[in-house]
């Protein structure tokens, strides 16, 4: 049986639901609409792009993507490099034949001496431009854009780990920024989808009025996976490896040990469906304590590189999640001035450690975080 439950990407079989995300995404693909992904660590952004990947593969022949990671870039050549690298492969997809590529050849990329080659992952256009030449970026996007017209196919380059290049040196940032902006503005036939780990990053290059990034893309942000909708994928699974579903009780210890984060989901259900037997509530129970034990390491080292304050607070909303953070009651029972806890709940909500739930309430993001917050308090 296949993997349903992985702790990398899912697509497939063990992609659960994001109906909605995924005909929007795919929308934008093939209208050449610029998006940009965001939402929390783990919750599924690169899972739900390669699902709407194999989605848009199926169903249109004369669309081709192609996806690239910025996660190792360090300096201008690199971000190049990578970047054209993908849109060389972009480019031998849409002229697999060698001599029909000699010729539509002549009038592209002409600055980045093109060559035709076929790699292991398929044909490809090698392009290589000069050391620090960052107007390339631009001419290369629109280049493939114009061949892309030129072939009848539409496109998308999907750039993940986005905010990598926000870490360089900032002129070198901004001039990177600019140039593909100055592209994106003005291409017909590709769509570019930015995302990446760090929405608090994301957010500020794509938000702030006086980046290059700001208003260029639409933006998709994603939710948890609603209950009903894990219920039943759960319970599909169940049925494909026990033939009978989990019960009521097993399946609210999972849904309320996981609060149906995508990755803990994953973490919790790969060991229970190693089970002969459905489990029972309590060994759920025993396995999500299993699993944060595990991760006790790396929670230790979370919590250890926060401020007293911001500790004070993380741990009274893994006990008790709250609508109103700054109200007096609430600071006068964690002992803290409505100034400090105007600094304390945004720097919580930048750094992903906790979020307004659907009833308005701030609550911690990471369940194994709050089950060991928890656990200290008892
Ligand atoms: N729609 C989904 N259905 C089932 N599992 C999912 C879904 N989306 C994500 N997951 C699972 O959640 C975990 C995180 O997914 P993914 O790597 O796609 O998230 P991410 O947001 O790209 O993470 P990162 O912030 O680390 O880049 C993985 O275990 C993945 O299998
Ligand atoms: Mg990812």
């Amino acid at each position: 049986m296949s993997n349903l439950f992985p702790l990398g990407i899912a697509t497939g079989d063990a992609f659960c639901n994001r109906v909605e995300q995924r005909r929007i995404l795919q929308d934008n693909m093939l209208h050449s609409r610029h998006t940009l992904i965001v939402m929390t660590r783990r919750y599924g952004k690169s899972s739900l792009l390669a699902q709407t990947f194999d989605d848009t593969a199926q169903a249109y022949d004369h669309h081709v993507m192609e996806k690239l990671s910025l996660l190792t870039v360090y300096d201008v050549d690199s971000v190049i490099r990578v970047i054209l690298n993908s849109i060389g492969k972009l480019a031998g997809k849409m002229l697999p034949k060698h001599e029909m590529a000699a010729h539509a050849l002549k009038q592209f990329f002409q600055r980045m001496h093109p060559e035709w080659s076929i790699g292991i992952d398929g044909p490809r256009v090698r392009l290589s431009a000069k050391p620090r030449a960052i107007e390339m970026l631009t001419e290369a996007i629109l280049d493939i854009d114009r061949l892309a017209m030129e072939k009848g196919f539409t496109l998308t380059l999907a750039m993940d780990e986005f905010q990598q290049i926000a870490m360089l040196d900032k002129k070198d940032a901004l001039a990177i920024e600019a140039a593909i902006r100055e592209a994106a503005q003005n291409t017909k036939h590709l769509c570019l989808i930015f995302t990446g780990s760090s929405r608090a990053m994301l957010t500020l290059m794509f938000e702030d009025q006086s980046r290059p990034f700001f208003h260029l893309c639409e933006k998709i942000t994603l939710d948890r996976i609603a209950e009903d909708e894990y219920a039943l994928f759960l319970n599909k699974a169940a049925m494909g490896q026990w033939h009978q579903q989990l019960t009521d009780a097993a399946m609210s210890a999972v849904m309320q040990c996981t609060r149906r984060h995508p990755y803990y989901m994953n973490a919790l259900c790969a060991c229970l469906w190693r089970y002969e037997q459905p489990p029972t509530a309590s060994e759920v129970q025993s396995e999500w304590l299993r699993i944060c034990e595990q991760e006790g390491m790396r929670i230790a080292k979370d919590i250890a590189a926060l401020k007293p304050n911001q500790r004070a607070v993380l741990q009274s909303l893994a006990l008790n999640p709250i609508q109103s953070p700054y109200s007096q009651a609430y600071l006068s029972r964690i002992n803290l001035s409505n100034g400090s806890m105007q600094r304390v709940i945004p720097f919580l909500l930048d750094h992903d450690l906790i979020y307004v739930d659907e009833s308005k309430h701030y609550r911690l993001i990471d369940p194994c975080l709050e089950q060991y917050l928890v656990s200290l308090s008892i």
